[in-house]
């Protein structure tokens, strides 16, 4: 049993909490309070083909140590996730790697769509959380570039009564701003070549294939005050379209290329400041449902290339829940809200079944980001100093405090 004594629920009360465990712990917890552990639907960690990068050891070390205790991982692994015989070998590796450590970490695996193997999908219902869409090239070379693959994945989706999740860039747009972009060619190039058209050009194909078909439709990475219009719309239309947002997009905007250069390269890109508030208003406004940290790790030697060859993506699945906390302790998100985000609208969309993790943090905590789990070694978010943070996390009846 481990039971916290005096630990306080999200509205200050007071309670002692005891959780079924095989261990036993009794800890005095009058300076924390008890959260559901974090649900991160959206990492990448890289196994099978990219484990340079990061892979089930450390990433699962990530996510304890930031109080989660769930992770939805991406299919752009090398080789894709795009058959059944691929998306069993790849449940092999994880389990196997996670078994070496010894982490309790739960997953779920997202199935990526393809056109060449659109027969793959039926069938594939039980074993995913979802199905993955490119809509834009990103790392790897899974892509949808077409609308009637894309068209078939949404009818074949809705049949099945599968997710698609949508990674909502238009390729044939970034193409066009690649053929005609005259400026320089440095690091916050990206946000112009990506510019938000780009985006809302794909974010509203897929509302639009979503009515058609009536098929679930998850938007990753919302970036952009655009494209929450578009989403508050669908969902003023009773349309089965949900939202996520990122720590990157809430946290950093383009004056980032400053100092972080090839760092701050992600897809979608960063925005100007303007987008940051609209995105916490359409959290707290329930137009954004969750937030995944889109970990998605690569080597210092990799990002620290000339613009053009630095791969984009960043990690930072550790610092997703200090971050929020943060915005909570300046004001900006109830602890309600923080919830509602990490774990409970998650539990809705994805219809996941009933377990008891969690995460117990110190909102008092001053403390800087100086190192990180992950095996790349660098996260964006070195240096910041954040205002709350997770002390202990429980995972499957099991108790972790320091993880190094
Ligand atoms: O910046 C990104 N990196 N965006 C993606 O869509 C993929 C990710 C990665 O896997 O590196
Ligand atoms: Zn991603």
């Amino acid at each position: 049993m481990i039971i916290f004594k005096k630990v306080k629920d999200i509205h200050g009360d007071s309670y002692d909490f005891s959780i079924e465990s095989e261990e036993n712990h009794a800890i005095q917890a009058d300076h924390l309070v008890a959260l559901p552990a974090v649900i991160d639907p959206h990492v990448h960690f890289r196994t099978p083909g990219l484990e340079h990068k990061e892979d089930w050891r450390t990433g699962a070390k990530a996510a304890l140590s930031g109080g989660c205790t769930m992770v939805f991982d991406m299919p752009n692994t090398l080789p894709p996730t795009f058959t059944h015989d691929l998306l069993r070998d790849k449940k092999a590796l994880i389990d196997s790697q996670l078994k070496e450590v010894n982490l309790p970490l739960r997953y779920n695996l997202f199935f990526g769509a393809d056109k060449h193997h659109l027969s793959e999908i039926p069938g594939i219902k039980e074993s995913v959380i979802g199905i993955k869409v490119f809509m834009g090239c990103s790392t790897g070379n899974l892509v949808i570039d077409d609308d009637e693959s894309l068209a078939a994945v949404f009818e074949m989706a809705a049949k099945e009564n599968l997710l698609v999740a949508v990674h909502a860039e238009d390729e044939h747009l970034i193409r066009e701003r690649k053929k005609n972009y005259k400026g320089p060619m440095h690091y916050a190039a990206h946000s112009h070549l990506r510019d938000i058209e780009v985006a809302t050009r794909a974010v509203e194909k897929a509302i639009n294939l979503s009515k058609k078909y009536g098929t679930r439709l998850y938007i990753l990475h919302v970036s952009s005050k655009d494209e929450v219009a578009l989403v508050k719309q669908a969902k003023a239309n009773q349309l089965p379209v949900y939202a996520e947002t990122t720590p990157h997009h809430l946290f950093f905007d383009t004056s980032a290329y400053d100092t972080l250069k090839g760092r701050a390269v992600v897809n979608p890109p960063l925005r100007d400041s303007e987008h940051r508030e609209v995105l916490l208003e359409a959290i707290r406004e329930g137009v954004i449902d969750t937030i995944g940290s889109d970990h998605a790790p690569h080597t210092i030697s990799e990002k620290d290339q000339p613009y053009g060859q630095c791969p984009s993506g960043m990690p930072g699945i550790e610092f997703m829940l200090p971050l929020l906390l943060d915005a909570h302790a300046k004001g900006h998100l109830t602890l309600q809200q923080i919830v509602n985000l990490t774990s409970h609208n998650a539990k809705n969309i994805f219809n996941l079944p009933i377990y008891q993790d969690w995460v117990l943090v110190d909102l008092n905590k001053i403390s800087k980001v100086h190192t990180t789990h992950s095996k790349c070694g660098w996260t964006p978010y070195m240096g910041k100093e954040l205002t709350g943070w997770p002390v202990f996390t429980v995972s499957q009846g099991r108790l972790f405090k320091d993880l190094n």
